[in-house]
């Protein structure tokens, strides 16, 4: 069997902004496990058999070298530009004013690119970790969410949709109360908003905010991100490759369970974004998408096995004075501060 999928074969999705994006794309960051020329290679490879969205992001200190991989599969004919949906984000240390702007042009510049089809707020704060850092790295500089900082941040990507260097703007890990603070003050609302999920943690109440509101969802760590760094694992995480309903359900479809995520994703009506370095599975990954879909019943059984097991909790991330990495979840409906 040929490695090659069509493209044009792969359902799209379409943004409040009438943007078209595909149900699934890759990942871009190496969990500090896999080098720069690694991640490019894969992206390369990913566009010859046929991916088209790719969701990158400064911090992940790649995007060098990535955008020569655009740059080449642009002049060589393998892809124009305007097939390809690309995604960056500008990293928290970069939030106060003019900042983002520059923060972009980096992106571009690096990407080989004049314009971005989303750009996202990577994290609602302006609270930056070293890369590699361990779990107990605090910043002592980081603070707790504010309306007003968020939305002078908010501003700047406005901006940059006026100016026509992005199309969409995006948000990610963000909470209900969160954004019931700061959508009803964007001018432009987000097209896009980044979240982790993945079979054992559904996070049902915010995926049907956005839903409700026409801001569609990109799913990070589809996977269960097994790779993830050091500092995000804990003895009491989910396994999502070793729940027994999903191991069977990936059994009586001959698959990996990783492709089973990947089709759970795509069918509940998320695009996700899985990362993979490996030719077969990143493949394997993108036919998920277009082929032996699971059924309702399968489905069923997989909205069975949440487990509200975050596994990206960004402690790294916490201020002063918090109690613990829940404080960055708003888990009692509130910000916390
Ligand atoms: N917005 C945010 O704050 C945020 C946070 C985290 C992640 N992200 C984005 O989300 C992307 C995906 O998340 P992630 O990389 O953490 O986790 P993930 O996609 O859930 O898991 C990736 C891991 O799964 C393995 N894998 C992939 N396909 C497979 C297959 N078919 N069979 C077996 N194993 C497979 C890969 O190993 P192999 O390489 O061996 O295939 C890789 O180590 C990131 O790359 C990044 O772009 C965004």
């Amino acid at each position: 069997m040929s490695n090659l999928i069509n493209p044009d074969k792969v359902p799209k999705r379409k943004l409040y902004t009438g943007e078209e994006i595909p149900c699934i794309g890759m990942g871009t960051f190496g969990s500090d496990r896999f080098t720069p020329e690694q991640i490019a290679g894969a992206v390369a490879g990913a566009i010859k058999i046929g991916y088209r969205l790719f969701d990158c992001a400064s911090v992940y200190g790649n995007e060098d070298i990535i955008g020569k991989v655009f740059a080449s599969a642009i002049e060589n004919g393998i892809v124009k530009r305007e097939e390809l949906f690309i995604m960056s984000k500008v990293w928290n240390d970069k939030h106060g004013r003019g900042d983002v702007l520059l923060s972009c042009a980096k992106s571009l510049k690096d990407l080989q690119l004049d314009y971005l089809d989303t750009y996202f707020v990577h994290w609602p704060f302006p609270n930056y970790h070293a890369p590699g850092c361990d779990k107990d790295a605090r910043n002592p500089d980081s603070k707790p969410f504010s309306v007003d900082r968020f939305m002078a941040t908010w501003r700047q990507m406005e901006k940059l949709v006026d100016m026509g260097l992005v199309k969409n703007i995006g948000m990610s890990s963000m909470t209900i109360p969160k954004l019931d603070a700061v959508l009803p003050l964007c001018r432009i609302k987000p097209a896009l908003i980044e979240m982790e999920l993945h079979p054992s943690f559904q996070q049902p109440e915010l995926f049907h905010y956005c839903l409700e509101r026409g801001i569609q969802v990109i799913s990070f760590c589809p996977i269960g991100s097994p790779n993830r760094p050091d500092r995000d694992k804990t003895a009491d995480d989910v396994v999502d490759l070793e729940i027994p309903e999903l191991v069977k359900i990936a059994k009586s479809h001959k698959v990996h369970p990783a492709v089973i995520c990947l089709k759970w994703a795509v069918q509940r009506g998320q695009i996700p974004i899985p990362f993979s370095v490996s030719e077969s599975h990143y493949t394997n990954n993108l036919r998920s998408a277009i082929e032996d879909p699971l059924t309702r019943a399968e489905m069923e059984i997989l909205k069975g096995v949440d487990k509200n097991c975050r596994l990206i909790k960004g402690q790294v991330f916490l201020w002063e004075g918090a109690k613990g990495w829940e404080d960055l979840w708003d888990l009692d409906g509130k910000i916390a501060n």
